[in-house]
């Protein structure tokens, strides 16, 4: 069972609920989420206050829950939907006014109760947005053609969990009382894994994540926000604009796919000014690299083949990548992300804030080695670090 209460009235107290909000601050709420959780402590309900900037999450026993919302339709809200495995009831109660109740027989599938969802690593083929996006049918079948996308959202989901955990994301204890998850991602395409890495964090890290795509084609943020509107996905947006000059105050866990070129570094520099604790980047084409190559005498007879000089320019455009990352303070870890024979752009880089952060010089040297063995003087992390190459 899972309920939404619309507001009824324009502000809402958060003091008045939350030991995070300021006593007496006033913050318009547009509306209560409402699902059931299994705690260790016992079952709970999950209320989740929509409000304008953020969401602010608060689990009650299940006596208490039903109580409170006893009180609030009628009085601080106007409308309410209960959905139930077997149906869906519509109740209006503005203040004053008699109570309507409206019953519409819609089977829905029952809810994962699991508060505790980390190892929950499926994506449910049923999800609305994956239909919406052309991905599966609403009975959950995978579209024609959309079977390698279908694998690709999972296997990304499935390797967000654990570094996640190893980036101490996951649970209360990670973030201050009310302080959302923030994840954005650079260069977001269509959505497909925003959308997936949205809701599994959701699902996982038991505080509100707040999320933000960033996309430089305007019609497919039009239509990615119309999506998550029509989903019902709150605390997920799109934004238009390009990677390097979008703002980004703080961050918790960036992702940049397949961001082409460059701008995975622009991605990676903003992420490190925002303080991400967790990035993730597959990057694409190695365009900045390739031409600065010069064959070190011992590959000189080899790199003349054009594959290997392609290689070559990702292997050492990603290798600096990585321990540009280093001099910041991350761990960072390069596998593949899916197998090559669904696509060949496979690689990830995965950034993990050390705990005790602290400037790698040791790491800085062997970047620069690299970069001299190679006769790289420009990369574009490192411009942006101010870390001089040559
Ligand atoms: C290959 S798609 C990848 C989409 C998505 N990240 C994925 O992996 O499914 C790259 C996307 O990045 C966008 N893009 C490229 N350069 C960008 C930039 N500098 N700023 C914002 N978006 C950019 C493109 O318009 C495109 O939609």
């Amino acid at each position: 069972m899972a309920a939404a209460i619309a507001t009824g009235r324009e502000h809402w107290n958060v003091g008045e609920d939350f030991a995070g909000g300021s006593p007496g601050e006033q913050a318009a709420c547009r509306r209560l989420r409402i699902r059931p959780v299994q705690l260790r402590s016992g079952p709970h309900w999950q209320f989740v206050w929509e409000l304008e900037r953020q969401d602010l999450t608060k689990n009650l026993p299940v006596e208490e829950g039903l109580t409170r919302v006893g009180e609030l339709l009628g009085s601080s809200f106007a409308s309410a939907l209960l959905i139930t495995t077997e149906q869906k009831l519509h109740l209006t109660h503005p203040p004053g006014r008699l109570a309507r109740l409206r019953v519409e027989r819609v089977p829905t599938p029952p809810p994962v109760v699991s508060h505790d969802r980390a190892k929950h690593r499926e994506v449910d083929a049923r999800r609305p947005w994956l239909t919406a996006l052309g991905v599966t049918t609403p009975e959950g079948e995978v579209c024609k053609g959309m079977e390698a996308k279908f694998r690709q959202i999972h296997r990304f989901v499935e390797l967000l969990g654990p570094l996640v955990e190893s980036a101490g994301l996951a649970g209360k204890e990670s973030g201050e009382a009310g302080e959302p998850l923030r994840l954005v991602d650079m260069g977001c395409g269509k959505g497909y894994l925003t959308f997936a890495a949205h809701e599994y964090l959701q699902a996982m890290v038991g505080r509100t994540v707040q999320t933000q795509g960033v996309e430089v084609r305007p019609e497919l943020v039009k239509h990615s926000n119309y999506v998550a509107r029509e989903s019902g996905l709150a605390g997920l947006e799109f934004i238009a604009g390009t990677i390097a000059e979008t703002s980004v105050p703080r961050v918790s866990v960036l992702m940049a796919l397949h961001a082409c070129n460059t701008a995975t570094d622009e991605a990676l520099a903003v992420g490190i000014a925002a303080g991400a604790e967790l990035m993730l980047v597959s990057p694409c084409c190695h365009q900045e690299v390739r031409p600065q190559l010069k064959a070190p005498p011992v590959l000189e007879r080899v790199l003349v083949h054009g594959i290997f000089r392609e290689r070559q320019a990702e292997f050492v455009t990603d290798a600096l990548r990585a321990l540009l990352l280093e001099t910041q303070g991350y761990e960072t870890r390069v596998f593949e992300f899916i197998s090559p024979e669904h696509t060949a752009k496979n690689l990830m880089i995965a950034a993990i804030k050390r705990r005790t952060p602290a400037n790698d010089d040791e790491a800085r040297l062997a970047a620069q080695g690299l970069a001299a063995f190679y006769g790289v003087t420009q990369q574009r992390l490192a411009e942006r670090l101010g870390i001089p190459l040559d």
